[in-house]
């Protein structure tokens, strides 16, 4: 239960990066040498990877202080796993992981938690048969089956939707095959897979929208320092900027200008926000992202920023709500095929709360204005539970989230750190 009258400031860090942190360690499982990976990502998504990993028979050390040792077994070097292997909530273990295992002479079953069961796989299952794949879904979703033995041939795929997780799943399986995969999407997707693979001596080509690698390639153990998950940075953005009473400092964020678009959209609708001390690590730049509160206002969000906001929705929701005026997003028919039916939980939850919106088939045009306290739905997904809890600091009753036990999978010790920043927590029930 978020209650109101929160106060947001200070200096903090976010963990690490979810989306990097995947990628590092199975990058590192299929190189050669020993990879060493900071700042890893602890949460329960990234752990899923690195249970079937450590399935696969890769060997990985926790070391003190927080660091990981993967030690690689190449890509020749992984060996069939005991059972399933069961990727809890993570739709990017899942989807990665069948493109790494496309290629592999044993076969594997990928399933997950129900939420994961009922998330669609074709739009990796497909593209993979078309290299020679034997990858098969039960009516589109999980569990996910793949035959091994099969040699993969290179590919030109056209992706219908932007997408790094189908992405990132053909490259790893064009790194198998023989001659040049080749992906080319709508719109840019996050382009960690590209830049990590370069860190591990692979060149890969990237050209408005087109992707390619050639395969048969060698991968080399590298170290990777993994910057703070922006996405995580964006719930203490908002909170700063809607409740703040002092700048807030949010140092060694990942800014990956495929992941920052809420930051544009922020300042469209007034947000100052400033990014300071940038640097960059293992291909990746990293900031300290300075927010100053100040009030906003209603934006209509440029469609062009939609696609690379997508994980940002939610708490750009809530940040509408209190903003003045309305806000409308639409080409986010995506949300609705996320850990829930994102689009769906956020209009039913600002509603129950008193903020007028408006949902539409890909979007939500949001009124801003007073919150009321109210009991919320997190639909069991993380990034909702977050969303509202923010929103909770603006509200002016306490606001009462159920179903949040799935913020541990991208955002472990959220609670401690929102509270250490100012915002006002109770647990209930
Ligand atoms: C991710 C890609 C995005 C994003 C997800 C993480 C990744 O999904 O929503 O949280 O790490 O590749 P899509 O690939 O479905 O766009």
């Amino acid at each position: 239960m978020t209650l109101p009258e929160s106060r947001v400031a200070g200096d903090i860090l976010v963990p690490g990066d979810k989306s990097i942190s995947h990628r590092a360690a199975l990058l590192g499982a299929i190189a050669v040498g020993t990879t060493e990976i900071g700042g890893f990502l602890e949460g329960e998504d990234c752990l899923a990877t690195l249970g079937a990993l450590a399935a696969l028979g890769v060997d990985i050390e926790h070391e003190p202080g927080g660091a990981l040792r993967v030690r690689g077994a190449g890509l020749a070097g992984l060996h069939a796993p005991p059972a399933a292997l069961d990727l809890g909530n993570s739709g990017t273990s899942m989807r990665l992981l069948a493109g790494l295992l496309a290629g592999q002479e044993f076969d594997t079953v990928l399933v997950g938690d129900a939420s994961l069961m009922s998330r669609p796989m074709e739009r990796v299952a497909a593209p993979l048969r078309r290299m020679g794949a034997d990858v098969s879904t039960r009516d589109g979703k999980p569990p996910v089956t793949i035959r091994g033995g099969r040699r993969l041939q290179a590919a030109d795929h056209r992706l219908e939707v932007p997408s790094a997780q189908v992405k990132s799943a053909l490259l790893l399986a064009g790194l198998q095959a023989g001659g040049r995969t080749r992906i080319h999407e709508p719109a840019q997707s996050r382009d960690h897979t590209e830049r990590m693979l370069r860190a591990f001596g692979v060149p890969v080509s990237a050209d408005q929208g087109d992707v390619a690698v050639q395969g048969k390639a060698l991968l080399q153990a590298t170290r990777v320092e993994v910057p703070g998950d922006f996405s995580s940075a964006a719930f203490f953005i908002v909170a700063a900027l809607i409740a703040g009473r002092e700048p807030l400092r949010i140092r060694n964020v990942g800014v990956n200008p495929t992941r920052t678009a809420l930051l544009d959209i922020l300042r469209l609708m007034g947000a100052d926000i400033r990014i300071e001390a940038l640097a960059e690590a293992a291909g990746e730049p990293r900031a300290d992202i300075v927010v100053h509160p100040g009030p906003l206002h209603g934006a209509v969000v440029p469609q062009a920023l939609v696609p690379v906001a997508m994980d940002e929705l939610p708490v750009l929701f809530a940040a509408a709500a209190v903003a003045e005026g309305e806000t409308v997003v639409s080409g986010a028919g995506e949300l609705r095929v996320k850990e829930s039916d994102r689009l769906a939980a956020m209009a039913e939850g600002l509603a129950a709360l008193g903020v007028h919106v408006v949902p539409g088939p890909d979007g939500l045009r949001v009124r801003g204005g007073p919150v009321g306290g109210g009991q919320v739905d997190s639909r069991g997904d993380h990034r909702i539970a977050m969303a509202f809890a923010v929103l909770g600091a603006r509200a002016e009753g306490p606001i009462v989230i159920d179903d949040v036990h799935n913020v541990a999978t991208s955002f472990p010790g959220f609670t401690a750190l929102a509270r250490s920043t100012g915002l006002r927590f109770e647990e209930v029930g």
